[in-house]
């Protein structure tokens, strides 16, 4: 039987008085990809920022249902949240470094668990940016101020520090939705590659992409789960006519 890494139910989110996710239930399988895809707005980013307790930091919010992490749950009282989003990795759809140097930002949560050894450092700060397919890029300017970027080139960086982290499950919010196709492709291999070591949750407009990389496929519309099944599946053979309608291409 395949192990969740990740278990939801009924999860509902409000923005204020305004219910935005009206209830999923979803596992995420142990070192699989699941690709979660709808039109904009159906609760995509929502729900992933839910996975790691990210929704916390927005005014207003309210979370309900249950939502486990290796049988934990991630909402219970004794959770480290900080802890909890090094184990449980996002990059956001709008890329977020910190103000500091490249190097520095790859290498912040090394630092917060006591990491100093500068030849470890620079050993895990380069493989890290070569995995998130950037290191060419920004070999030469590492100590230069990550905001300096372009948009696509900070997602990238903010993936090189998820990966940096050590993480269990890696969340991507359109991670190529910014990128050129030759990074893209760099960016698929990568999450490939990786999933032998980590579970990725990856929310894709692109259904190419979805259909390539990921094991299991989720299709929202509105805040709710239309289905969820084994990629193959929802692309040959959808159970629902939403499903059916939106990857022809009839709304969205
Ligand atoms: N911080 C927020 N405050 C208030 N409402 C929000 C917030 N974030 C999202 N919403 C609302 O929740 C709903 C779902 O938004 P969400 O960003 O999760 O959609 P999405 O599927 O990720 O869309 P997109 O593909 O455009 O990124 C929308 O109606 C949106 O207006
Ligand atoms: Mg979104």
């Amino acid at each position: 039987m395949t192990e969740n890494s990740l278990t939801t139910k009924d999860v509902k989110v409000s923005y204020g008085q305004h219910e935005s996710l009206h209830g999923v239930t979803l596992d995420f399988p142990k070192n699989q990809i699941t690709a979660l895809m709808g039109p904009s707005g159906c609760g995509k980013s929502t729900f992933l920022r839910c996975l790691n307790r990210s929704n916390d930091l927005l005014p207003d919010v309210t979370v309900s249902g249950e939502i486990e992490f290796e049988q934990q749950d991630i909402y219970g009282p004794k959770v480290n949240v900080v802890a909890l989003r090094t184990q449980i990795g996002m990059v956001y759809q709008q890329p977020t470094p910190f103000p500091f140097s490249i190097y520095e930002n790859v290498i912040f949560s090394q630092r917060m668990i006591g990491l100093h050894d500068r030849q470890k450092a620079d050993e895990i700060v380069e493989r890290s940016l070569r995995q998130a397919a950037i290191w060419d890029e920004v070999k030469d300017r590492l100590q230069r101020s990550a905001q300096s970027l372009s948009g696509g080139q900070q997602q990238r960086v903010c993936l090189a520090s998820v990966l940096a982290g050590a993480p269990e499950v890696i969340l991507l919010d359109e991670p190529t939705s910014a990128l050129d196709p030759i990074a893209s492709a760099k960016i698929e291999g990568t999450l490939l590659s990786l999933k032998d070591s980590y579970t990725i949750v990856i929310v894709t407009h692109n259904l190419q992409q979805a259909s390539r990389i990921s094991d299991q496929t989720a299709f929202l519309l509105n805040g709710d789960l239309v289905e969820a099944d084994a990629t193959k599946t929802i692309f040959m053979t959808p159970r629902e006519q939403a499903t059916s309608d939106y990857l022809n291409g009839k709304f969205g």
